[in-house]
């Protein structure tokens, strides 16, 4: 008889994203009349950058010539991309990256999501809440946890972001040995200071644990103050993974493009205490399982590193950054404590309600989707994630009904 993963059985129903796309579908359904604005899930709305736009035409008509054609690509992306990753996102801000330890591939989710399995399956997890679900629903998947009891699951140690601590989890008293961060934060909008990623660093050091990095939006980061990766960090190469995007970047949801930067320093140990490099066991798994993101992908996202690209790239994330803007200054109009949106493209509002009971309120009334905080784990209970993605007219006129709504 075939029999399921069990672990399966310990997750909540759908994946959270997946869930709210449903209620709004049902809504949608029952009212045709009243148009909703999306500002959950965070997926981008704006055109491509047109430098991309030229590179994918460019890379399209070397694809139609035989000269020029390209089939199966090297798993861990083509040297081009590789070593402008290297050169303009590490190079330059003075981290020491090579170019073969940068991995592309397509989407940061699915390497945030894969990256555990090279992992032992009895490790002790440290995970944010609230955070996002793919890090703590892949390790469910794989058996690394307990049951959930009252939203939490069992054998997790769970690193609390309250408006106490500036929905910045301080290093914890006890160990861990794979650390799950992410900033600019998803979903609070925070971000980590110098001090506090060198205590994160630090701490890894001392317990021989692995810090996975997800800097996903790095490139909303606007105080010069903050660090845009984990390797600004001295130390950092013998106990960081590092997850970066296109997505939010150069508005590549819907291409799919990212990369994965794995020191060739970082070890780890197997039961016998024998020393492996990660490197090579992320380059077997990706080679295993993994044939490459697309040529034509891969050109788009070389073409952000030309000048034009910097100035196109930079005037997509300013332009979210302007609708983030206008969400915050919303929200203290209307009372309601808000971070996030300054070096972030998310907005974390302390509602002071059920996270729920507002999405329904603001869905209902509002017709505007968010995203209930109590979602991301029990800490976001009382907030919702206000997403800054969307055209400037959607987001003014959410922000009029909302205003309407809670009047
Ligand atoms: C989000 O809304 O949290 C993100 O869009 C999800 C993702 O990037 O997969």
């Amino acid at each position: 008889m075939i029999r399921i993963n069990e672990n399966y059985t310990k997750l909540t129903a759908s994946y959270l994203f997946a869930d709210i796309a449903r209620r709004v579908g049902a809504y949608v359904a029952a009212n045709p009349g009243k148009p909703v604005i999306r500002l959950g899930i965070g997926d981008v709305t704006e055109p491509l950058p047109q430098v991309c736009i030229e590179a994918l035409h460019s890379a399209t008509d070397e694809m139609g010539s035989r000269g020029t054609f390209r089939g199966y690509g090297p798993e861990q992306g083509y040297p081009f991309l590789r070593e402008a990753v290297a050169r303009h996102d590490y190079a330059e801000r003075g981290c020491a990256v090579e170019p073969d330890e940068v991995f592309i591939s397509d989407g940061a989710k699915c390497d945030c999501a894969n990256i555990q399995e090279i992992f032992s399956s009895d490790l002790r997890l440290a995970i944010p809440d609230p955070v996002y679900p793919v890090y703590l629903d892949t390790n469910v998947m794989a058996g690394r946890t307990g049951p959930s009891v009252d939203g939490r699951y069992k054998g997790v140690l769970y690193l609390e972001s309250t408006p106490a601590n500036g929905y910045v989890p301080d290093v914890p008293d006890a160990p861990a040995d794979l650390i799950y961060l992410c900033f600019p934060n998803n979903p609070t909008g925070a971000v980590a200071s110098r001090a506090q990623l060198t205590a994160w660093v630090e701490y890894a050091r001392r317990n021989k644990a692995v810090i996975l990095f997800d800097a996903a939006y790095e490139a909303y980061i606007r105080d010069p103050a903050i660090p845009h990766s984990i390797y600004e960090i001295p130390g950092a190469r013998d106990v960081a993974i590092e997850f970066r995007s296109f997505s939010k970047t150069a508005g590549f949801t819907g291409v799919r493009c990212a990369f994965t930067v794995i020191p060739r320093s970082l070890k780890a140990w197997d039961d016998a205490g024998k020393e492996h490099a990660l490197h090579a066991l992320w380059t077997r798994r990706q080679t295993t399982k993994f044939n490459g993101t697309a040529y034509v992908v891969q050109k788009a996202a070389a073409a952000i590193y030309t000048d034009a690209g910097q100035r196109q790239t930079r005037a997509l994330t300013d332009f979210y950054l302007g609708n983030a803007r206008l969400i915050r200054e919303a929200m203290a109009r209307l009372g309601l404590p808000c971070s996030g949106g300054d070096n972030a493209p998310y907005l974390w509002v302390n509602t002071g309600h059920d996270s729920w009971e507002f999405f329904d309120l603001l869905l209902n009334k509002a017709q505007v989707v968010c995203t209930p905080g109590v979602g991301f784990g029990r800490c976001g209970q009382g907030h919702v994630r206000i997403s800054a993605f969307n055209s400037r007219e959607n987001v003014a006129t959410a922000l009029e009904r909302i205003a309407e709504a809670l009047a």
